[in-house]
């Protein structure tokens, strides 16, 4: 007789391999071997691959029709068109991994028709998993989350990170100089996962940044959304994976925050022309 038929959902395995990679990240902090440059600064450690093979092996294996999207696989963002996608980031904060800093993530999002489903996070170092589902709400280790609110940019504390590439750093920078006037703080910590996590914990009030890939922005932005806040581009349209710029907040600061980038773009066609 055969046993019973056990059947994995998209977001059990999601939570099952975000955790199990967290364990791997954890075990391998301070123990990197091997680093290649993907670019001047932008670099990639075996443990990024050890954890993406650890997570894709799996996810091939239950739901082998599924299209994936994973950092390091070269994969064309079409594949976000497909019925189902995996989108994985299996190490986010990469640098922060290479030089002991104990602030990185692992972020797995299931997608439908190119429409995030399923985020879950998970930060291994403060064992804090967050997960979200669309239409039931975004999850700290089993509490419900909600966005801050916080309604004066002024008193908000905001995140953001800046490119790899130095040419768009400069404008990350610009952006950055008309926030610092505005708003209480601004906190860098190197983890686009984990700053929209905190932005749908109320820890942050508001986050943007420009360049981000959809590996990096997949799940969180489920977590923001489905805290109550709002993620749209510069333009305030609803963000999209792939956008060249991702501003999510609480909703109540989202105005003035598309009012500063729209300043900073200001100031910089002015200084172009
Ligand atoms: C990076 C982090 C960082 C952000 C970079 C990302 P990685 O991802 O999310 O916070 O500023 O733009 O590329 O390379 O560590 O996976
Ligand atoms: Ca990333
Ligand atoms: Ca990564």
């Amino acid at each position: 007789m055969e046993g019973p038929c056990v059947v994995v959902s998209p977001r059990s395995l999601a939570i099952e391999l975000a955790l199990e990679a967290g364990r791997l990240l954890r075990e391998r902090l301070g123990h990197v071997q091997a680093i290649r440059y993907k670019g001047e600064i932008n670099l990639v450690t075996d443990v990024d691959l050890a954890s993406e093979r650890l997570i894709l092996h799996r996810i091939r294996e239950e739901f082998p029709e599924h299209a994936i999207l994973s950092e390091e696989q070269p994969a064309s963002t079409e594949v976000l068109r497909a019925p189902y996608t995996w989108v994985v980031d299996p190490l986010d904060g990469t640098t922060n991994f290479a030089h002991g800093y104990p602030m990185f993530a692992v972020s797995i999002a299931w997608l439908c028709e190119g429409e995030p489903y399923i985020g879950v996070v998970y930060q291994p170092m403060l064992d804090e998993l967050f997960v979200a589902e669309r239409g039931h709400g975004a999850y700290l280790n089993g509490q419900r989350l909600y966005v801050s609110t916080e309604h004066v940019l002024r008193r908000s504390l905001l995140a953001t990170g800046f490119p790899y590439d130095a040419e768009r750093r400069r404008q990350a920078v610009r952006d950055f100089v008309h926030f610092i006037d505005v708003a209480r703080a601004i906190r860098r910590d190197g983890t686009a996962a984990i700053d929209l996590c905190y932005v749908a914990a109320g820890r942050f009030d508001g986050f943007w940044e420009r360049e981000l890939s959809p590996w990096d922005t997949a799940a969180g932005v489920l977590l923001v959304r489905e805290a109550g806040g709002m993620v749209t581009n510069e333009a305030g349209e609803p963000y999209r994976l792939g956008d060249l710029v991702c501003v999510a907040s609480n909703g109540q600061i989202h105005q003035e925050m598309l009012a500063v980038l729209a300043a900073a773009q200001h100031q910089q066609d002015l200084h172009d022309d």
